[in-house]
């Protein structure tokens, strides 16, 4: 990576807006929405249900439309739909939902295996990342032999192992006991150290987005 790449911004948001129109009413969800990330920098999206983290966290990984302003994501600005972000998606940009999204059919390992694979990392230690998540023993089980804690623990290691340029956690402790959600946030964050990637992450919970670097909140189409 160069040095210019390194300081220019991971994301940049300007004037974003959004709205769905759903049984004959039409929902503004962003209403002109500035927001930036730096290199390293993690923000936690706040506000309540319906405000429009998921609707953002969406747009930023492609998977949703906008309807006016401008994304710049790793330095090239985006329209929406762009063929870009499928390769984005599969190679730069790790998703983690409150529910894990793991391949039934397939080992814990085999999902940790694929999600590096797709990303061009084919020689992911994936014993070494069960191991670091605490999953040891668990590598042959598959998602449906295995805990909500434990599966959203592999979640983690197919983010981590695709090496991202960029972490997407919608409520990624949102399905867990309060214990589980800690230890799951205290491994996300230290892996998050580690690498120094950048973050956003969507929750409802305060104690977790004090852990990040800056809180936006969303509030019916305004920040
Ligand atoms: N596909 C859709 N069609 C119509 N309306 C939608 C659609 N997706 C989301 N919305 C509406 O857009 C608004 C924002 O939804 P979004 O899921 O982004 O909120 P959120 O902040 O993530 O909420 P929560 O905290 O409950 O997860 C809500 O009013 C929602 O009902
Ligand atoms: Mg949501």
């Amino acid at each position: 990576m160069t040095s210019t790449r390194n300081h220019s911004p991971v994301l940049r948001i300007t004037a974003l807006r959004k709205h769905f129109r759903a049984a004959g009413e039409t929902i503004e969800v962003l209403a002109g929405l500035d927001l930036g990330l730096q290199p390293e920098e993690t923000l936690a999206l706040m506000g309540p249900s319906g405000s429009g983290k998921s609707t953002l966290l969406n747009i930023i990984s492609g998977l949703e439309s906008w309807d006016q302003g401008e994304v710049e994501l790793f330095g090239q600005v985006l329209s929406s739909g762009d063929r870009r972000w499928t390769n984005l998606r599969r190679e730069a940009i790790a998703t983690v939902f409150q529910e894990a999204n793991l391949m039934p059919a397939l080992s814990l390992a085999d999902n940790i295996r694929l999600r590096a694979s797709l990303a061009g990392r084919t020689r992911t230690d994936v014993a070494g990342w069960l191991d670091r998540l605490g999953l040891s023993g668990l590598a042959g089980r598959f998602p449906d032999q295995v805990s909500g804690g434990q599966r959203q623990r592999v979640a983690l290691a197919m983010a981590f192992a695709m090496e991202p340029r960029l972490i997407l956690a919608d409520e990624p402790t949102g399905s867990l006991d309060r214990h589980t959600a800690e230890q799951v946030a205290d491994t996300l964050f230290a892996f998050r150290r580690q690498t120094g990637c950048p973050m956003i992450l969507a929750t409802h919970d305060p104690a977790l987005a004090s852990r990040c670097d800056h809180t936006v909140t969303l509030d019916s189409g305004s920040v």
